[in-house]
């Protein structure tokens, strides 16, 4: 087993299979990574893998569309396109709709803007 901290929810550390993929992980265990398409397609579950970069499998091509060389040295990847061979502490950006931000507003799909 491995371990997954998600640093953006409170350190949230939860155990996962070897060679699971992030998403998923975070969706099983409520870790919290925004996501929508979970294809690699829309660029939302961009994250920052802030320890255990090593511990993560190779670039994916879709990866290359959302994100640049630069992106990739700091450790960012697409949550839903990566998968762990040992532990890792992520990190996000928080949407700006949805639970975290306002509890009361409805949990709308899309339009982040405004
Ligand atoms: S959830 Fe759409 S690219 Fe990962």
């Amino acid at each position: 087993m491995i371990e997954v901290t998600f640093l953006t929810n409170d350190g949230k550390t939860v155990t996962a299979p070897e060679n699971s993929n992030l998403l998923r992980v975070s969706l099983r265990e409520q870790g919290g990574i925004p996501f929508k398409c979970g294809g690699g397609i829309c660029g939302t579950c961009k994250c920052r893998i802030e320890k255990g970069i090593e511990n993560t499998d190779a670039i994916k091509p879709k990866e290359r569309k959302h994100l640049t060389e630069e992106q990739f040295a700091a450790g960012y990847r697409m949550a839903c396109q990566t998968f762990l061979i040992g532990n890792v502490s992520v990190s996000w950006t928080p949407r700006l709709t949805g639970a975290s931000a306002r509890p009361e507003a409805p949990a709308a799909e899309g339009q982040s803007q405004n």
